[in-house]
């Protein structure tokens, strides 16, 4: 499932998430690759770790924790500490697929990445390119977002960003390790939540057929999930 998420951050906390990490320094975005993608890779990183990639990334994390559709999409088990890259002067990410499992240098903190997320932090206008390009099955998927504003996809799929020809992409990015790990079974169930909110809101909360579906959108949780 590809899903977009508008208005994760909003334009103030862009400004402010922005404001730090303009003024930090970068570094040579294969610090975090594999062999392979580092060959495929040109780009510019926050250093893992660094003061500011910290700073931001918390707040990354409190905004995902406050976005229900982020939440009922995802069912996180664990997310990765965000990363912060920049794409500019004709540089780009040449196509891959992400690492199976990351390891946070220095720690035992480790996922199984299930979903890639990207949040973009700059508006499209401020610059030509920069397309996140995404495999699936019903073929490439551009997507370029205003600032705020995230996308959600398997990490499974092969994905390209394509180069930056005018101005600078700056976005944060991350893994997340899913409760239920089958794409198939996180879309089930997020169609589930979102019907059960749907009719929950025109008949009422106690509504039986409310309470039913309820009951089997956790039983099924139940069986798919690890916690
Ligand atoms: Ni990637």
């Amino acid at each position: 499932m590809l899903l977009q998420i508008p208005a994760v951050l909003s334009k103030t906390e862009v400004a402010r998430c922005r404001q730090v990490i303009d003024a930090a320094e970068w570094a040579d975005g294969n610090a975090t690759s594999g062999s392979q993608s580092a060959l495929a890779k040109r780009n510019q990183q926050l250093p893992e770790g660094s003061p500011a990639a910290r700073q931001v990334g918390e707040a990354v994390l409190a905004a995902l924790g406050r976005s229900a559709t982020f939440i009922s999409a995802a069912l996180p088990l664990k997310v990765f500490p965000p990363l912060f890259n920049r794409y500019a002067g004709g540089e780009e990410f040449k196509t891959h697929v992400d690492n199976a499992i990351r390891q946070l240098r220095g720690s035992d903190f480790r996922i199984r990445s299930d979903l890639s997320a990207t949040l973009f932090l700059a508006e499209p206008e401020e610059y030509d390119g920069g397309e996140l390009t995404i495999e699936d099955t019903f073929g490439a998927q551009q997507v370029k977002l205003p600032a705020g504003h995230l996308v959600l996809y398997p990490a499974s799929s092969l994905h390209h960003v394509t180069p930056v020809t005018r101005g600078a992409r700056v976005a944060s990015f991350f893994w997340i390790q899913s409760m239920v790990r089958s794409d198939a079974h996180r879309r089930l169930l997020f169609e589930l939540d979102t019907t059960i909110q749907d009719l929950g809101a025109e008949r009422g909360q106690s509504d039986d057929a409310v309470v039913r579906l309820t009951g089997i959108y956790h039983n099924l949780l139940r069986d798919w999930a690890e916690c």
